[in-house]
């Protein structure tokens, strides 16, 4: 059976847009509460195959979406490579910072696969479950944004810990790059091997830099990451995601050799349609807060983003992840209206 999601990655669409949705697991869901309150820590939820692959299925039973996106959090690499990461309600994450050498020289690639070997157990285990038709989607966060964490310890307004790193001390900032493009490479052809159809690497904080460092940062990375995994793994779509990254969009697609890229809500689409859509795939992009509101309006900008994306390869998604007050019925709403529409 074909997997309609898959094959649009790969450049054949068919008359209907596949879909999933950026966060379409988490607390939105009553059902994902549920099973979210059976284990204090989030990383140790992350690392319960059978927690995980369940809320990835969720949503799937739910709206049928055509995609399936593994559940961890892109901070399980630096807990793999022994960096301290936890999280405190309210606060979001936070880990013990790489700040200087010292703490860099904690961080290994030893032990990395043993630490985030559940993971790869949730793919299997969803490899088994999905149905035929659904991709399943694994994902890493990109160097950079991964980084962010890393450096400053925690999430950040301007990312300046990592930024500043990256001007002051780019010597141990590339080394900590350079790990993660190690890391992450593996992880992603391990997910790959377990099953998963495609991956997705997430840069959510592509946005302001300036060109070299975008480049250094943003690009280089990426384009390692992809090259690796391609080599090993061929046939496997990678979508890539600079987030608010701006015209500096069209570059990342023509330098990093992605398969696919996600477009963030301020990305013009007769802008994408025209400069990024003939050489890949493009996924996107309505406004998560929309969905919150919810109705007409909703419905909509649903309807112009599709007729807006058809002329190439489009998978229907967010611009980013659902936030937690968004109303089920309301995602509900919006993948009736997708499923509906024809190119
Ligand atoms: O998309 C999915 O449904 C798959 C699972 C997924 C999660 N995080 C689950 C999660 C994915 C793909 C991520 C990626 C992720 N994690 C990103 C990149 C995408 C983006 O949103 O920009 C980033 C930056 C993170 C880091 C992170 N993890 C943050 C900032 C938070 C929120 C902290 C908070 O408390 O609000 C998390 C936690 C997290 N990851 C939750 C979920 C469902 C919420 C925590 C919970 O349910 O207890």
């Amino acid at each position: 059976m074909q997997k309609p999601l898959l094959e649009t990655l790969k450049g054949n669409p068919g008359d209907k847009v596949p879909f999933w949705f950026m966060r379409q697991a988490g607390r939105y869901l009553p059902e994902y509460k549920e099973v979210r309150a059976t284990t204090k820590s989030f990383m140790e939820f992350c690392y319960s195959p059978d927690k995980a692959a369940e809320v990835t299925l969720q949503p799937i039973r739910r709206y049928n979406m055509d995609g399936a996106i593994l559940f961890a959090d892109i901070l399980v690499v630096p807990d793999g490579l022994g960096q301290k990461v936890w999280f405190e309600a309210g606060h979001g994450p936070k880990l013990s910072a790489v700040s200087d050498e010292k703490s860099f020289s904690d961080l290994s690639m030893a032990s990395f696969h043993d630490n985030v070997g559940p993971v790869y157990d949730t793919v299997a285990r969803l490899k088994n479950a999905l149905p035929a038709d659904k991709t399943l989607l694994g994902f890493a966060g990109a160097p950079w944004t991964v980084a962010t964490y890393m450096v400053e310890g925690a999430g950040s307004k301007d990312h300046g810990a990592a930024r500043q790193m990256g001007y002051g001390n780019p010597g141990l900032f590339s080394r900590i790059l350079d790990m993660l493009v190690d890391a992450t490479s593996q992880y992603l052809s391990r997910q790959i091997e377990a099953g998963a159809d495609a991956v997705q690497i997430f840069d959510s904080w592509a946005a302001a830099l300036p060109e070299p460092a975008f480049d250094a940062w943003v690009i280089e990375p990426t384009k390692a990451i992809v090259d690796r995994v391609r080599a090993d793994h061929p046939d496997t779509p990678i979508i890539g995601f600079p987030r608010l990254s701006g015209a500096q969009y069209e570059r990342f697609v023509k330098e990093t050799g992605v398969d696919a890229v996600s477009l963030d809500t301020g990305v013009p689409l007769d802008w994408a349609a025209k400069k990024l859509q003939p050489s890949v795939c493009v996924q996107g992009n309505i406004d998560p807060h929309l969905v919150v509101a919810g109705g007409a309006p909703m419905v909509d900008e649903a309807n112009r983003v599709l007729e807006s994306l058809k002329s190439g390869p489009h998978i229907f998604n967010l611009g980013h992840g659902f936030v937690p007050e968004t109303p089920p019925e309301n995602v509900g709403l919006l993948s009736e209206t997708i499923k509906a529409f024809r190119r």
